[in-house]
């Protein structure tokens, strides 16, 4: 079975853009099952810099096919503007698909999401505002508005109808002001005439290439903690970053998938608001986020950050069924004398390894340490375990006798060509 699996375990922005594309390299076609435009997955090759939201990070690669899967929600503005970029940067999206049962993330989406986090006062969950949540609320009440329904011929009813629902929780609910169909339909009929060419029953595609022995990955956005079961609810997303959504998301069953690669970075971070036991408010915190460039690449929000949390990798080994586990960015924590590693949380006169379901609980953990040293020499450019400095192999090795996963490959710096297989 040719299915890997690449994923977050961590709150997401752990580098899976990086490592999607290195292995895209080989790959015959890279699918998206999830999340939107909400992702931001970086990927960068000589002096160019991508930056991709909704496009599957294969897309660098002329024979790569990419798939938007099913459970992905789709903004019809957002997704051509991509294409348009991309073009402008010589990068062809002809052998790019979306599937036709992809939720469409429409302008009363994006003014719920703000409307909704603004009501929630100070107890916002921080959203990227793309109109995630409103979309896949619509999805699950089956009131939304899919791709096919969108490039086919009840595009204006099925546009009519939903914008008149909207507008009276805009209005009803919140006294916001009414969005106006007549020019939402002028603007996005042609976004439709654009996108029909791309739509498809990408199910057929995606099991015709694991079916015949091609090699399928299956790209995560988000990650483990921001999913909406098994995260740190209600600060999460509202799609399944975790294993399971692949299948979910991309109309393929599981036994099309023969390992789950889960990406962390040497250290933690997370945008938006919710619980996090290793944040670090002092300027070891501002040091790390400063030398790992850790600003949102879909918000530029500044990232929180914090050490490594080893309860959270284990708990991504376990939901998600990890079969390697990457460390990613180890460069940026360079110059720090002592490296510190949470292995337990300390809760209510208790020592917790598990990470507790209820995220009231969490935000009342204190982490407990086991440190290590740290290293001062550069290491952008080690290529191998050997070249490694002894302080960073010994930091790795017992980071994987922490989390019990084997790691199997190490980053140290943005560019494609700036890691190493250690297995
Ligand atoms: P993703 O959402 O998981 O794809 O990650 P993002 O692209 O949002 O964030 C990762 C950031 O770290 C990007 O700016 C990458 O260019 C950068 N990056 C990736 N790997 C490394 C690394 O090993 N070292 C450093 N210093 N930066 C990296
Ligand atoms: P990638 O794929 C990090 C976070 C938001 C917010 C919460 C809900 O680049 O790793 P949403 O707009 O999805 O309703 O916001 O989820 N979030 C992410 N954080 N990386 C992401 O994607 C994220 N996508 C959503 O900051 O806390
Ligand atoms: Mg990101």
């Amino acid at each position: 079975m040719p299915g890997k699996v690449i994923l977050g375990a961590q709150w997401g922005d752990e580098g899976k853009g990086k490592f999607i594309d290195i292995f895209a390299g080989k790959a015959d076609l890279v699918v998206r099952s999830q999340g939107g435009n909400n992702a931001g997955h970086t990927v960068v090759v000589g002096e160019e810099t991508y930056k991709l939201q909704l496009i599957p990070s294969g897309i660098l690669y002329p024979n790569c096919v990419n798939v938007i899967g099913p459970g992905v929600v789709v903004d019809p503005r957002a997704i051509l503007k991509e294409i348009d970029g991309l073009a402008e940067k010589g990068v062809s999206t002809e052998k790019l698909y979306i599937d036709a049962r992809c939720h469409c993330i429409l302008p009363w989406h994006l003014e719920l999401d703000a409307l909704s986090e603004k009501a929630r006062g100070g107890d916002d969950i921080g959203t990227t505002k793309k109109g995630i949540g409103p979309t896949y609320m619509d999805k699950a009440e089956r009131i939304g508005v899919r791709m096919h329904d969108f490039v086919g011929e009840r595009f204006e009813e099925a546009m009519r109808e939903a914008c008149a629902r909207k507008n009276k929780v805009i209005s009803g609910v919140y006294g916001g002001e009414l969005i106006d169909i007549q020019a939402v339909l002028d603007e996005y009929r042609g976004y439709a005439e654009r996108l029909r060419p791309f739509v498809r029953d990408t199910s057929v595609i995606t099991y015709d290439a694991v079916k015949s022995g091609k090699e399928v990955l299956f790209e995560g956005a988000q990650g483990t903690l921001l999913d909406l079961d098994m995260g740190t609810y209600p600060y999460v997303t509202s799609s399944h970053p975790v294993s399971g959504g692949c299948c979910i998301g991309s109309g393929v069953g599981p036994t099309a998938i023969d390992s789950v690669i889960g990406i962390c970075k040497s250290y933690t971070t997370r945008v938006g608001k919710g619980p996090f036991p290793t944040e670090l408010f002092d300027e070891t915190g501002d040091y790390i986020r400063g030398a790992g460039g850790e600003f949102g690449t879909v918000t530029g929000r500044p990232r929180r950050t914090g050490w490594f949390d080893a309860v959270i990798a284990r708990y991504a080994v376990r939901v998600n069924g990890l079969t390697d586990l990457v460390i990613n960015k180890i460069d940026p924590l360079r110059g720090l004398p002592t490296l510190k590693v949470c292995v337990g949380y300390r809760f209510k006169g208790e020592t917790l390894t598990e990470f507790p379901a209820d995220f009231a609980d969490l935000a009342h953990c204190e982490p407990i340490y086991e440190e290590f040293e740290g290293f001062s020499e550069d290491i952008t450019a080690c290529r191998t375990w050997d070249e490694l400095p002894a302080a960073v192999r010994h930091y790795i090795q017992e980071l994987e006798r922490i989390v019990g996963c084997p790691i199997t490959m190490l980053g140290v710096g943005p560019a494609r060509d700036q890691v190493m297989t250690i297995k």
